[in-house]
């Protein structure tokens, strides 16, 4: 018999996405890929970097750059964490406890989304040592947020990712088009779990800042506002007493026609001035974004398609191989850029192109 070639090794985060493609089932796909209404924050999110041009120095004697960094809710090896995403046991059956051990793998943070298809408690055991926090959409009954919370802490996760651009529930056409309104096969949100009962998710345009405020009283976790793109938002965060921001636009399956994060991270950055870290997820796909995230202000990225991408590729080890890449390309950027450590970015490494590539 002869040997089969073994396929071979995706070289970055869009060749996963196409072994994802070819394995995943394409209404499933499409719950992962697609964007609200005409998609075009979804495209402007990948897009913006493309509009970026980063500006290297040399002759800096940088042997081995720096990644490592600290934020409120804990530190990780690199400035690149796992943004919370729904149902990953539609890409692989282990689910979110593969995603969990490749993030302890990779020693980086993974958010856990509430709408996780695996217990938070059940990913915590499954990875011993991963670093978890844990995203939140506050539930209307004040009191099951709070058993949540409760829960989040005894499994061990170090911050509370509050998002909040999730008044209501963004419409996705694909999901429209595919009738893609319900899991499959029994999997459920488990972190819903209430008795016998599993509750829905319930996006709520009652919640206000009022209910940050009882949250920074109920819970001494670090609170991490997921979802900002305004900055008078952002200063509001740091009055009510919120550790960081995620500039997020949901990776535009919220509100269609919202800017592309990175566009606005300058802005906000300057609306917060230091006072607390802000991070940015949405359209980050190569180490050179990574890059001008952090020039431009940012401490650290999420990244979300792209881990469900590997997982949906090659399952814990296709979301171990993403997180690898993009380490290997931020350090290599770095090495390329002069620059020693993570922390040393500044915006006058980026130019604004009038014309994308
Ligand atoms: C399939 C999918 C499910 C998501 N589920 C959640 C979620 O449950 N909670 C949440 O706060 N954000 C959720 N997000 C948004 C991500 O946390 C993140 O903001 C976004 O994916 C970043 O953009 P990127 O996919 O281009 O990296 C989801 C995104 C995707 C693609």
């Amino acid at each position: 018999m002869r040997p089969s070639n073994p396929a071979p090794e995706p070289a970055g985060v869009r060749e996963f996405e196409a072994a994802a493609r070819e394995r995943l089932d394409p209404v499933h796909y499409d719950y992962f890929a697609g964007g609200a209404g005409d998609e075009i924050t979804l495209r402007a999110n990948e897009s913006a970097f493309g509009r970026l041009a980063l500006l290297p120095r040399v002759l800096r004697g940088v042997e081995k750059p720096e990644l490592g960094i600290t934020l409120p809710g804990g530190s990780a090896s690199m400035p690149v964490l796992v943004a919370p995403t729904a149902f990953h046991c539609l890409a692989d059956p282990e689910g979110e406890r593969a995603t969990a051990r490749a993030a302890a793998t990779t020693e980086t943070i993974m958010i856990v989304s509430l709408a996780s298809t695996v217990a938070v408690e059940d990913v915590a055991a499954a990875a011993p040592g991963a670093r978890l926090w844990f995203q939140l959409f506050v539930q209307p009954d004040m009191a099951f947020t709070e058993t949540l919370v409760r829960r989040a802490e005894a499994a061990g996760c170090g911050a509370l990712v509050v998002t909040v651009d999730a008044p209501v529930f963004g419409t996705r056409g694909r999901d429209e088009r595919n009738g893609f309104h319900d899991l499959p096969g029994g999997l459920r949100c488990e972190n819903m779990r209430d008795g016998d009962r599993i509750r829905p998710i319930v996006f709520s345009p009652a919640i206000s800042w009022d209910h940050i405020a009882r949250l920074t009283e109920i819970t001494s976790l670090p609170i991490v506002l997921k979802g900002v793109l305004h900055p008078s938002d952002a200063r509001t965060a740091l009055d009510h007493g919120v550790s960081a921001l995620i500039v997020s636009n949901h990776g535009g399956r919220q509100l269609d026609t919202v800017p592309a994060t990175v566009d606005v991270l300058p802005e906000i950055a300057a609306a917060v001035g230091g006072a607390a870290p802000v991070l940015l997820d949405g359209g980050v796909r190569r180490g050179t974004d990574v890059l001008k995230a952090l020039a431009l202000g940012a401490s650290a990225v999420a990244v979300g398609r792209p881990v469900v991408w590997g997982l949906g590729a090659d399952g814990e080890r296709g979301a171990v191989r993403v997180l690898e890449l993009l380490r290997a390309e931020v350090e290599e950027a770095l090495a390329l850029c002069g620059v020693a450590s993570v922390h040393d970015l500044e915006p006058g490494m980026v130019r604004r192109l009038r014309r994308p590539w």
